[in-house]
């Protein structure tokens, strides 16, 4: 038995792959385009474990990718392959149509093609997990109940709309051909391989650099989030026992806004690595611009996958946060390796010169 996962080398799908090699004993072939956001150095610690097969490739090159499936045979395609960055795609928007939508589409293609040349056995067997967002289900008014699986798709960034697009032609593939698809959204991730683009690890690399934290416009913004193990642990367990066809979202039940996030980071890295003037990382906390057609709020209803799959998340936030914060500690050099080069241009362009100081 193998399983496939695309976009294996990224934040979450490298958290997943390592996790599933610790608990399971089932080879992956992990498949990657090794954008800017993709590092094998979050796999370093399975170079010797020949249960973990890498590829670099595109999921949009079907050629490669029909190969490793006759190759693999993989009972599991778990697709984490995306452009994953609201404001790269406010920027730019190109890419993830490029790769959430066109190269959805061509591993769907890809994937029937295989699963249809499949023996009933295995055929009844195989699932395509597409892993997405609680970004397709837009924004919320801040007494509007949580998303759940029913709510309606009203994406409003490039990054969401392409992302919907993808889960649209997923949902398309199970009712025209009966491909055996699962579908999960899931609310803000954190944790360790978090590229600091993004506002936790941004916040953290910038308060030990010295730099300002950069909230955006009044950062009330509410968000929920879920610690990434917490995510890995609700994929697997719709692997295992979801529903084919059914959609999934997950959450933490932790929804805060981006200034109390950030307040509470400045809090434990008080606590953990304080400033050398004995003053609160707090101090550095910066609004700026803010970020065009911004969400105001999301949060996840995770009852189905709680009980339908018996799932639930492990962290609490304070919990999740201080694990995270202690792992950017311990791990300056993947820190330090990340944060050169395209990534010194890319908050040049998004910040302009404001961040230095
Ligand atoms: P990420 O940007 O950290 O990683 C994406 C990975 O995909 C990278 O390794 C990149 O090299 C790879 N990739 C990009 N284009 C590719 C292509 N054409 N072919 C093959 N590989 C390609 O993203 P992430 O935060 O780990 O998110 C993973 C998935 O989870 C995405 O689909 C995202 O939409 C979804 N998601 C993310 C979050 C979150 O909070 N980060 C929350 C919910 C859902
Ligand atoms: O909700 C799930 C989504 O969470 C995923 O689908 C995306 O792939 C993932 O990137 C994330 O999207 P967000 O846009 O919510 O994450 P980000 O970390 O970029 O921003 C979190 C909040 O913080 C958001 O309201 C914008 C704000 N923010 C972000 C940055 C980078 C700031 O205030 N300042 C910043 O510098």
């Amino acid at each position: 038995m193998t399983i496939v996962v695309t976009g294996g080398a990224g934040f979450i799908g490298s958290n997943f792959v390592l996790d599933w090699l610790q608990f399971r004993d089932e080879p992956v072939v992990n498949v990657d385009k090794l954008t800017y956001a993709g590092n094998l150095g979050n796999l370093i610690s399975l170079k010797d474990d020949h249960r973990h097969i890498f590829v670099r490739g595109d999921i949009s090159d079907t050629a490669l990718i029909s190969r490793l499936l006759s190759e693999h045979l993989p009972r599991v395609i778990v697709n984490f392959a995306a452009e994953s960055h609201v404001d790269r795609s406010i920027q730019g928007p190109g890419d993830f149509i490029d790769t959430n939508v066109v190269g959805t589409f061509r591993l769907l293609e890809t994937a029937r093609s295989f699963w249809t040349s499949l023996p009933d056995a295995q055929k009844s067997g195989f699932r395509f997990l597409h892993v997405s967002t609680d970004e397709v289900f837009g924004s919320l008014s801040h007494d509007a109940a949580p998303f759940d699986e029913t709510s309606r798709y009203e994406p409003n960034s490039p990054y969401s709309a392409s992302k919907a697009a993808s889960d649209h032609l997923v949902r398309a593939y199970h009712h025209t051909y009966g491909l055996p698809v699962l579908t999960t959204n899931c609310s803000n991730n954190y944790g360790p391989y978090h590229f600091p683009e993004k506002l936790i690890p941004l916040c953290i690399h910038n308060a030990l650099a010295g730099k300002p934290l950069p909230i955006y416009g009044d950062g009330q913004q509410i968000r929920d989030w879920l610690y990434v193990k917490d995510h890995c642990s609700a994929i697997m367990r719709v692997v295992d026992d979801g529903v084919v066809g059914e959609t999934y979202n997950i959450g933490g039940w932790n929804e805060m806004a981006n200034l109390e996030v950030v307040k509470s980071l400045c809090r434990i890295l008080d606590e953990l690595k304080p400033r050398s003037d004995g003053r609160s990382f707090a101090e550095q906390i910066t609004f700026v611009k803010d970020r065009p057609g911004h969400d105001r709020r999301y949060a996840i209803n995770a009852h189905k996958i709680e009980n339908e799959l018996g799932w639930r998340p492990t962290e609490t936030f304070q919990s999740g946060l201080r694990k995270t914060i202690q792992w950017f500690l311990d791990n300056q050099a993947w820190v330090d390796d990340v944060t050169s080069g395209g990534y010194l241009r890319w908050i040049e362009k998004q910040y302009g010169s404001g961040l230095d100081r």
